[in-house]
């Protein structure tokens, strides 16, 4: 029987991730035996975790705990820097990729490495990760140890076919890019684009794979990306609205980074649509106190809408591990190599107790000070203040 939810033991308990909807809810010790040994959830929670007679839990223990997470919740996977695309605002200037590279069996053993630490969700992106040579294997081998498996992808070489294979191969979730609407999209991501991208959410529903679109908005597409959320929203399709950051390609978009002023104007915009049902949502754009609320009281800050360095870890296509792909590709250094880990446990609870983190947290603590500025938890927003960003 398939592994059907992921426990992650943790400091205060447990993270529990249902590993058919991706719905994730923290537990405490007690919560946690009763799971394990009687199969009983709690009531608040039932109701999005497996029924008693099907749980088949993965559980990943240590031997000593920090006061954080045990381990990332999500690793991006960016397989290539190559893509069929050459979006104009792109960070990471994907197109071509590169040589020397991890190749199919490092990224393999990568997963099994990030699994045994206790990674619950695995995000293959790029560039565009399905041009990259073995991804359904690698998808394969995710899904089979017990992990969550997603993809960041422009879906543009999404077919039928396509779908059925990333179907059986465990795909559960696509983040589908969409920029706008048809002229909008087809400007940023070169024409036709468009009608592929919502050919291949058809077939990708067909499936039963869950998706979620992401948008990424700038001043040059605001109006546009505000009438496709209206659009995804009637449609039932999740939408997460993007900050755009002027990085890679993005730096020739000069001036296209929306003021706090322009978030109020798309947060006034889009009001109904972000009241009435949950399928619109956005970095700055939400309901006022929207995911801040752990289910129970952790025992260190969790800081909500940004999971850098305390939920995620970025893999870049040479191996390169960063907090972040924003820092990443606004020339952060990498905090290491996937050569030099040997123990991926170890490297994470280190990686909790260095100052880098400290150092970025303060930091955003004064970026928050400045006046007039947009209110965040980014800390590659931070990254882009000291670089003299706005
Ligand atoms: C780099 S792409 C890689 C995956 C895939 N090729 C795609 O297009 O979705 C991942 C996401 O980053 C977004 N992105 C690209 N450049 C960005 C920028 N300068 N600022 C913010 N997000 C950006 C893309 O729109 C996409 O949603």
């Amino acid at each position: 029987m398939e592994y059907n939810v992921n426990i992650r033991k943790e400091i205060f308990g447990a993270t529990l991730l249902n590993l058919n909807n991706g719905k994730r809810v923290y537990v405490t010790e007690s919560e946690l035996e009763s799971v394990t040994q009687e199969k009983i959830f709690p009531d608040d929670v039932a109701s999005i975790m497996p029924q008693s007679e099907e749980l088949n839990y993965k559980l990943t223990d240590y031997d000593d705990y920090s006061n954080s997470f045990s381990f990332a919740d999500i690793a991006f996977l960016e397989l290539t820097r190559g893509c069929n695309l050459k979006c104009k605002h792109c960070l990471n200037n994907s197109g071509i990729s590169e040589k020397n590279q991890i190749n199919f069996e490092g990224w393999y053993s990568l997963i099994t490495q990030l699994a045994d630490a206790g990674i619950q969700e695995i995000r293959f992106t790029g560039g565009e990760p399905l041009i990259f040579d073995g991804i359904y294997d690698l998808m394969k081998h995710a899904s089979e140890l017990g992990i969550f498996v997603s993809i960041g992808t422009n879906a543009t070489l999404i077919t039928k076919e396509v779908a059925r294979k990333l179907k059986e191969n465990g795909l559960k979730r696509a983040v589908v890019s969409l920029d706008g609407t048809e002229e909008m999209h087809n400007e940023i991501r070169g024409e036709g684009n468009y009608k592929k991208t919502i050919d291949a959410i058809k077939y990708l529903q067909e499936e039963g794979i869950s998706i979620k679109v992401n948008s990424v908005i700038m001043r040059s597409n605001m109006d546009d990306v505000i009438n496709l959320a209206k659009q995804l929203n009637r449609e039932k399709i999740s939408v997460f609205i993007r900050r755009f950051i002027e990085s890679g390609r993005g730096a020739n978009l000069k001036e296209n980074m929306l003021s706090k002023k322009d978030y109020e104007y798309v947060n006034e915009a889009l009001r109904e649509e972000l009241e009435s049902a949950p399928y619109v949502r956005g970095h700055y754009i939400r309901l006022t106190d929207e995911g801040k609320h752990a289910r129970i009281e952790l025992p260190f800050a969790l800081r909500s809408g940004c999971k850098a360095g305390q939920r995620a870890l970025v893999i870049t296509p040479n191996g390169d591990i960063h907090f972040c792909g924003f820092l990443a590709a606004q020339g952060f250094e990498p905090i290491s190599n996937v050569s030099k880990i040997e123990d991926w446990k170890v490297f994470w609870k280190d990686l909790q107790q260095t100052d880098k983190l400290e150092v970025l947290e303060n930091n955003l603590e004064n970026y928050n000070n400045q006046p007039g500025v947009q209110p965040t938890n980014c800390l590659a927003y931070v990254q882009r203040y000291l670089n003299g960003g706005k």
